[in-house]
Parts: structure tokens; C-alpha cells; sequence
């Protein structure tokens, strides 16, 4: 997912832009660039790799007179890694840079013959499109019919030669403004302008912003006045506060956001309204991706354990498969969408999927400004503030959370559970945050010695735990680059035993004690085969001491929770084992954290 940054204001523009564009590192990037308008000309300066690259070429120039620039981190869709696909493009009289894949840019590129392109991007073209329409002062006009012969998705920021102000517009895609006295930013999110004001507008698809000394916002060509917002996160919490890593940061903060979940969704031992009601409906259909797609699996888990019936049921589904496959809709019907980004483009096509058809649509969602939060009727706010690492830890935590209580409160609501079992298990979510206390002081690094250097490793369990199992695969995988895989505790031995050689190491989760005894019998047989054997348990299970070679206990809370303690001892193991390997933990090759593209 590529990142933008614009200002305009009375600083260093290259200063302050360069500090807005490390804000967005997070989002995973292969390449950067800045444009500024110097002297009213417009300087490009583009740089392969990270952004200290690019600040290494900036600091060739005396850039400390421009006070107006754009900048991009590009994570590559249309071509090479290179400086000349890199963002700012500019073609004629315009420079731009572009988040988005435009679906019809070939189409629009026969409309340009009298352009050659340097790059192999789609943002080239957009950028000869809008100049093709510019007679030189009419800048709004030419960004209007350039974007009304787009296909796809966008956000951009543009300059035009000779015009010293700042331009946006945008589609699909988000892009919101940063107020200021006497200054205004332009960027793909809040955490990059957090350092310098709290206050912003959210651009809606196709409105114009024209930064100058103000700023105006014009829809089809009329000026539209839009509500300043404000947010309470701070640059701290967007920032690593000491710790190392985000990563180990936003497992630790795993602990205060499991009593902001509280406070928001539980008042005096009853469920806020704003908990939707499950019971209304018949059918309710959880979708997401990766590791959103594994934390709504863990309501499907307690459902079905608890509140399927004949009437009433669930399926979670991935979102790339769901909005391609024919459902039967009616209002008994609830869509809830997991989400963390609330841009993911699966998710998002997904939840426009349902809402086309007029079903009821819940968005579980972390980034209040983004355009799942916008456009689902209902809204459960993750409360987990900015996430930075690409790798989800507290996300997943609190799309888990508010999955556990949609379900206790479906079970309350339709007597499963009455007021004191009720009370008895929320008395557990009271006690989480000194339970995860504990989790993430426990002794990870043992183990990660023990395994970091393996080519596989294996996860197992039961229950809940094959869920958990998902996505403690899934964190390992992602920052180590190991391979991982997960199995059913009782699928080994109608196959993935023959992966087990000496010294393979198979983690097991022990969270289900109905099953825990043929779970070990499963873990003796991959012992038997020579696997390493680590055991993640809750205290309540009891091993033999020779089971496993490495062994972490959590407290024992209540089932609905209880994943989530064995989930923070598998992120932290994770987190040790990509530290060995040295590992980018923040920023794994490959991925980023919002995958706007399909
Ligand atoms: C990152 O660690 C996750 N593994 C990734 O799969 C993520 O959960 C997925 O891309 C969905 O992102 P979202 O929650 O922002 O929609």
C-alpha cells in the first residue's frame, strides 16, 4: 500500500514532509519520492529503497526556501522497483503522486499519443491525462475530466508548474487533510501529520481540495464545505515509545486496549447498545482477510459451540472469495466485516457487495476515518489506536475481543447465559490486563533459540486451538519467513505426520481441556517421530514433564479469552524468533499493511 504526504504551510516543506512520509514507513514501501516547488519551479527527487536513501539525495540541495511539496513511499504494483516508476511523476505541466491501481490506464493511455512515458506506471498516465485537460489555469477543470475517464481506484496529490498551490483528490482510496494555523497536509492517513495537528477533514470520492494561503474543497466544479474532525491520538502512541520494535510496543498495549474495550462495550455488568444484537438475525456472515479472516473464526467457534441451531448460524469467509461466490440475502441476514484498515480492497468490495443488496453490514474496524467505517451501517470501534507494524498483534487482539463479546452477548440476550454467569465471566475480562501481564513476561527467548534457525515449523491443537493456531502460524511465517503450517491436533496422522522428522519443531496449543488428553496423545506422536516438542498451555492442563522440550504457561481465565493469552505468548515467540533471524520485524519484505490492491 503506498503512502502520500502534501504541504503547504510556512516550514521547511522538505522537513516537514520527509517527518510526515517516515509516519507512513508502516505501510511497507520499495521506493520514495518528493517534488517541491522551488522558486515556482518544480523539483523531483526520487530515491529506491527507504526513505533515509532519499533524505541522503535531499541533503545535496538547498531545498529550506520551499514551503509547498508532495511525497510518496511506493509499494510496487504496475512495474519494476526503480527510480523511474518510483512517485512523484511528472508529465508537462503536472506532478503527482498516486495510491491506487487504475484499472483502465492502458485505455487511457491511446488517449495520449502525444506523450511519451518514462515509467511503466499507471500514475504516469493519470499524470499526462490531467495535463492534456490544463490550458494553464484551469487546474480544477483539467483534474475533473482527467478522473472522470478513470477506471479503478486513487488518491493523489498533484502540483502544476507556475501554480504554487497544493491539489488532492480522491477515490477508493483514502486520503484526508491535516489543519493547521497557517498550514494544511494532505495524507493517506492521520499518523503522518499527528506530529503537528489533531484536526482534519476525511476527502470523499472525487472532492477536489486546492491548498493555497486556505483551502477549498469542490465537488463537480462547486465549492462543498466539509466538517472539521478531531482526534484524540496522540503522536506518542503513534510513535515506538523505547520499545524496540512497534511490534513488541503493540503487543504490550494489548494490556490498556483490553480495558478500553471494556469500558466502550461494557457499563455496570450489562452490554452496550452499540454491541449489535446478534439474535435479531438468522444468518450471520463474518468476512476478512489474513489475520481478520482468523479472528472472526473464533466467533464462529463459540456459536457454533453454543448458539447454532436451526435458525440460527454462521459462516466466516475470506474476502476474496466471498464477494465472488452467489449468497441468498435477506434482512435475517448480518454481514460483519473484520477489518483493521478498513480499506482492505477484498473487505471493502465485500461490505459494498452488501450493502448493495440493503442486509444489515457491521464494520469491525481500527481506523475510524476509513471508508468500511464510512460506508457500514453499523460501526464497532477496535479502540487498539494507530497500528504501525505491518504484522497485526493488537489488531487481531481486539477484533478477537469484540468477537468473544458479540457472542456473550447473543448468549445473554437469548438466555444461554443468565445475569451471574454472565457476571462470573466478565469478571475474567476485568482480569485480563494483569493476565496478559503475565503472558508477556514470561521467557520467550529459550525458545526461539531453540528454533530459529528451523526451514519448518509446525502448529497443532484442538478446538479453539486450531483457530489460535491460524494465526500464531500466520505471525511466525510473516516476520520470520519460516515456514509454518498448523494442523487439526487429530489431522496428523492422516498425513502431516510424514512431515515430522528429528528435531521438527511442533508447537501445541492446550487451551481445550475436554480434549487435552487426545491432544498429548497427538503430541507423543509427533515426540515418537523425533519432533521438538513445544507446548503453549493454560495452567489448568497438566503435562508429563518429558511431554515437551520447552513449555509456557498462561493463567487459566475464562475459554472466551482465554486465546487471547496463548495468542500474545505466540506473537512474542514469533516477535523473538524474527529477532534472531534479523529480521525487518516492522516491515516484512513483501507485505504491507493494508492491501488496497485485489
Ligand atoms: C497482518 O499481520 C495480517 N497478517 C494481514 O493478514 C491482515 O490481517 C489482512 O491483510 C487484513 O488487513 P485488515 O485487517 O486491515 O483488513
Amino acid at each position: 500500500m503506498c503512502g502520500i504526504v502534501g504541504y503547504r504551510g510556512k516550514k521547511n516543506a522538505k522537513d516537514v514532509i520527509i517527518s510526515c512520509l517516515r509516519m507512513l514507513e508502516y505501510r511497507g514501501y520499495d521506493s520514495s519520492g518528493i517534488a517541491v516547488i522551488e522558486n515556482k519551479k518544480i523539483r523531483v527527487i526520487k530515491s529506491v529503497g527507504r526513505i533515509d536513501e532519499l533524505d541522503k539525495k535531499l541533503s545535496r540541495y538547498d531545498l529550506s526556501s520551499c514551503t509547498c511539496g508532495i511525497a510518496h513511499t511506493r509499494w510496487a504494483t504496475h512495474g519494476k522497483v526503480n527510480e523511474e516508476n518510483a512517485h512523484p511523476h511528472h508529465v508537462g505541466r503536472v506532478t503527482l503522486v498516486h495510491n491506487g491501481v487504475i484499472e483502465n490506464y492502458k485505455e487511457v493511455e491511446k488517449k495520449l499519443k502525444d506523450y511519451t512515458f518514462k515509467s511503466e506506471t499507471d500514475s504516469e498516465r493519470i499524470c499526462a491525462l490531467i495535463d492534456s485537460f490544463y490550458d494553464g489555469n484551469n487546474e480544477i477543470e483539467a483534474i475533473n475530466n482527467a478522473i472522470s475517464l478513470l477506471k479503478g481506484s486513487y488518491a493523489l496529490g498533484i502540483l502544476f508548474d507556475g501554480n504554487d498551490k497544493l491539489y488532492g483528490v480522491k477515490k477508493d482510496t483514502p486520503l484526508v487533510l491535516g489543519i493547521n494555523t497557517g498550514e494544511t497536509f494532505l495524507a493517506s492517513d492521520i499518523s503522518a501529520f499527528l506530529g503537528y495537528t489533531n484536526e482534519y477533514i476525511v476527502l470523499d470520492d472525487n472532492e477536489i481540495v486546492e491548498i493555497g494561503d486556505n483551502f477549498n474543497i469542490y465537488y463537480n466544479n462547486k465549492p462543498v464545505y466539509k466538517t472539521i474532525e478531531y482526534t484524540d491520538y496522540s503522536i506518542e502512541e503513534a510513535m515506538k515509545n523505547g520499545y524496540e520494535h512497534y511490534m513488541l510496543k503493540e503487543i504490550n498495549e494489548q494490556i490498556d486496549i483490553s480495558r478500553k474495550l471494556y469500558s466502550k462495550y461494557i457499563h455496570d455488568g450489562e452490554f452496550s447498545d452499540k454491541l449489535i444484537d446478534l439474535s435479531k438475525y438468522k444468518r450471520i456472515d463474518f468476512i476478512g482477510c489474513g489475520s481478520a479472516y482468523n479472528a472472526s473464526l473464533i466467533a464462529k467457534y463459540f456459536i457454533d459451540k453454543y448458539c447454532t441451531n436451526v435458525n440460527f448460524y454462521c459462516n466466516c469467509y475470506i474476502a476474496s472469495e466471498y464477494r465472488y461466490t452467489n449468497h441468498y440475502f435477506d434482512k435475517d441476514v448480518l454481514a460483519v466485516f473484520v477489518s483493521q484498515s478498513g480499506e482492505t480492497a477484498d473487505t471493502l468490495a465485500s461490505l459494498r457487495m452488501c450493502n448493495s443488496e440493503g442486509i444489515d453490514t457491521v464494520a469491525i474496524v481500527n481506523v475510524l476515518t476509513s471508508t468500511m467505517a464510512r460506508e457500514a451501517k453499523y460501526v464497532l470501534p477496535m479502540l487498539a489506536g494507530p497500528e504501525i507494524c505491518v504484522a497485526t498483534t493488537k489488531g487481531y487482539f481486539s477484533q478477537s475481543y469484540i468477537c468473544s463479546l458479540l457472542v456473550l452477548n447473543l448468549m445473554y440476550k437469548t438466555k444461554k447465559i443468565d445475569k451471574e454467569k454472565l457476571l462470573e465471566i466478565l469478571e475474567e475480562y476485568k482480569k485480563l490486563p494483569e493476565n496478559i501481564e503475565k503472558v508477556i513476561n514470561k521467557d520467550y527467548k529459550t525458545v526461539a533459540k531453540a528454533i530459529y534457525k528451523c526451514e519448518d515449523v509446525y502448529y497443532i491443537g484442538r478446538g479453539i486451538d486450531i483457530y489460535s493456531s491460524y494465526e500464531g502460524s500466520l505471525k511466525l511465517k510473516e516476520i520470520s519467513y519460516i515456514h509454518s503450517e498448523c494442523f487439526g491436533a487429530g489431522e496428523l496422522k492422516h498425513g502431516p505426520i510424514a512431515l515430522i522428522s528429528k528435531d521438527t519443531p511442533v508447537i501445541a496449543l492446550l487451551s481445550e481441556f475436554a480434549v487435552s488428553e487426545k491432544t498429548i496423545s497427538n503430541i507423543y506422536e509427533a515426540k515418537a517421530r523425533g519432533g521438538l516438542i513445544i507446548t503453549i498451555r493454560k495452567e489448568s492442563i497438566n503435562i508429563d514433564k518429558d511431554l515437551s522440550k520447552h513449555d509456557i504457561v498462561v493463567p487459566l481465565t475464562n475459554e472466551f479469552i482465554q486465546n487471547l493469552l496463548i495468542m500474545v505468548a505466540c506473537q512474542l515467540l514469533s516477535y523473538e524468533v524474527a529477532k534472531l533471524r534479523k529480521c525487518d520485524i516492522d516491515k516484512p519484505r513483501n507485505l504491507s499493511k493494508s492491501v488496497t490492491v485485489e
